[in-house]
């Protein structure tokens, strides 16, 4: 299943905030590639892209020949995806695929790298890269499931803009001038609705109990991912999960805070004995708590507020929180392109 030791790289989606933050870490981890191949839409065709392998030039996707790609690592929206993978396995790439696209097919594994690591043996092509919630929950969840068996999981999730991508950082960015520039609307309710449509209500200055669009039961596609990937990626059917998906008004950085029981009682200090040792995360005391400003450009999950259960009594609580462009998309992304390597 692997492929070369010094692959040929494609980044479909490179002009986008996954994109870019794939390109710089990419050249962080001095990532042993042959060649650097940059594809977006016919917007951003043709502009140039300066790495540490040189310019690149931004390829259309549309008219690009995926021949001689080994790894493509997509991001550019789960329809390209579903158009363009398929094109790119048939010419012999692998694709790593940051969207929903391919994640619940039976012959795609969805992989959280230091979590299921093994799972990405069995690809056929397309490997997924796991919602950015997900990703920031089972790097907390993961450890504990495989030392006692994880049973419930409730979780309300704390998600940035720049999960919705740049135009996520644009609108906040333009809401908070909007508002910035007349704060007392806001404690007396006489404030202007802000431009723009991207989210359902205002997101500077509040928060919107609702990411992604409702589908069953009334629950948003979101959620409904952190329940069907959280049981793929640990692979146990019948974790029972509770979501709710929240967007705040934060940058980058996705917190979720959750509540998980087992097959049997785990104590604080076995917690801790599990979550200290974990590989890719950093457990924080109340002392320093963990807030999705911290995690900012770094490559740790950030693991906090840990502590026992008190209503439903042999369970813990804790709050993780993680770049969601870095851990939660790009960084995994490469990660696994790593695990593929020779
Ligand atoms: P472009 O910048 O040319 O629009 P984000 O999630 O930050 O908005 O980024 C989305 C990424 O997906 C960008 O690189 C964007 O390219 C790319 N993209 C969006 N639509 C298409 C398309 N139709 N074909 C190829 N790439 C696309």
């Amino acid at each position: 299943m692997n492929v070369l030791a010094e692959p040929r790289i494609a980044i479909v989606g490179a002009t986008g905030a996954v994109g870019q933050t794939m390109i710089s870490i990419l050249e962080e981890r001095r990532f042993p590639l042959a060649d650097l191949r940059l594809m977006a839409s016919s917007r951003s065709a043709g502009r140039i892209v300066e790495t540490r392998w040189g310019s690149v030039k931004v390829e259309d996707l549309a008219s690009a020949d995926p021949a001689g790609v080994d790894i493509a690592l997509f991001s550019a929206g789960g329809a390209r995806s579903l158009k363009f993978a398929p094109r790119f396995v048939a010419e012999g790439a692998v694709v790593i695929d940051n969207s929903s696209a391919f994640r619940m097919d039976d012959a795609v594994p969805l992989v959280v790298a230091q979590v299921n690591d093994e799972a990405i043996r069995s690809h056929e092509g397309i490997v997924a890269n796991p919602n950015c919630t997900t990703m920031v929950a089972m790097m907390a969840a993961g450890p504990l499931h495989y030392a006692a068996g994880l049973r419930t999981m409730i979780a309300t999730s704390y998600q940035s803009v720049s999960g919705s991508g740049q135009k996520g950082m644009d609108q906040l960015a333009s809401e908070i001038d909007h508002f910035g520039k007349d704060t007392k609307s806001l404690v007396s309710g006489r404030w202007q609705e802000p431009p723009g449509d991207l989210y359902a209500r205002p997101i500077a200055y509040n928060v919107l109990p609702l990411a992604g669009s409702i589908t069953d039961a009334g629950y948003t596609d979101e959620e409904w991912k952190l329940v069907h990937e959280t049981r793929k990626i640990l692979d146990r059917d019948t974790i029972a999960v509770e979501p709710t998906c929240v967007r705040v008004p934060v940058m980058v950085g996705h917190g979720i805070a959750a509540s998980l029981w087992f097959d049997r009682p785990v104590d604080l200090d076995e917690a801790v004995a599990i979550l200290g040792t974990a590989p890719g995360t950093e457990l924080w005391d109340d002392v320093r708590v963990p807030t999705p400003i911290d995690t900012a450009g770094k490559d740790d999950i950030l693991i906090g507020r840990l502590r026992e259960t008190v209503g439903h009594k042999g369970g813990l609580s804790l709050f993780a929180v993680g770049d969601n462009l870095r851990k939660g998309a790009a960084l995994n992304a490469v990660q696994l392109a790593e695990l593929l390597l020779l």
